[in-house]
């Protein structure tokens, strides 16, 4: 599974244009589930646009609430129809955005309420790192964000992990340290909801993925896929990055 994280990047126009060019150079492949996460703005033009079979949509964010007083925000339920994927508990809404474990777990429950895949992010900061807090952190996070869900509701959705340090950095996480984490994480959902649910659900590495370093992650044990953010603007670079996905599915 690849997931492009556009951010706050591409007007309706420009988004269009891209996916236009993004199509002609992004095989299908069966292997390979491809999930463009485009700017709220731009969902209902490139949900008609997009041949489903080649790209999936996702929405980086949302407000947990169905519906009522919430000045500026959009509700899963809004999204229904427009994507299968959510993108939760992004650092960036973490960070700069102040949201807690008990918002992100509000919004991984809209999510399913609304039938839509959530795609937890989790990771820790530098900070956490070096202070030796990363266990923890992970813990937390897969915990915080995954409380009060069913065994079934859990098995279908998508963990993240993004270490803070690595996004957007050029400094991205070794592949070991991915594996690592990455068992830990299973772990923790194993701890929870028991080894098949475990074993079920997706988790992709994120943080300064490149078309470079791509299948060094995609080869790496318990990793799903991957979540890039800049190098899934650059066609070129993305569509790379679906073929490793590809050749690395095959093995
Ligand atoms: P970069 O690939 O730009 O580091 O961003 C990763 C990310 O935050 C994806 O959600």
């Amino acid at each position: 599974m690849i997931v492009g994280n556009w951010k706050m990047n591409l007007t309706i126009h420009e988004a269009s244009l891209y996916v236009h060019k993004l199509a002609s150079k992004v095989k299908g492949h069966r292997n390979v589930e491809v999930v463009l996460a485009p700017s709220l703005l731009s969902l209902p033009t490139l949900s008609l646009q997009v041949e489903r079979r080649q790209f999936k949509l996702a929405a980086q964010n949302f407000y947990w609430q169905d519906e009522g007083a919430f000045t500026g925000e959009i509700s899963a339920h809004q999204l229904r129809g427009l994507v299968e994927y959510a993108i939760i508990g992004h650092s960036e809404r973490r960070h700069i955005f102040g949201e807690h474990d008990k918002d992100i777990r509000a919004k991984v429950q809209a999510a399913v309420r609304h039938s839509l895949t959530p795609i937890l992010c989790v990771g820790e900061t530098a900070h956490e790192r070096t202070a030796g807090e990363t266990n923890g952190v992970l813990h937390d996070q897969v915990v915080g964000g995954l409380a009060n869900l069913t065994a079934e509701e859990v098995a279908g959705i998508v963990i993240a992990y993004e270490p803070v340090w690595a996004i957007g950095t050029g400094n991205n996480a070794t592949p070991a340290d991915v594996e690592n984490a990455v068992k830990l994480i299973r772990r923790q959902v194993e701890h929870l909801y028991g080894g098949d649910i475990a074993a079920s659900v997706r988790i992709l590495y994120g943080g300064s993925v490149s078309a470079d370093n791509a299948s060094s992650y995609l080869t790496t044990p318990g990793v799903d896929g991957l979540l890039p953010g800049g190098s899934s603007l650059k066609a070129d670079e993305f569509s790379a990055i679906v073929e490793a996905a590809h050749k690395a599915g095959k093995k």
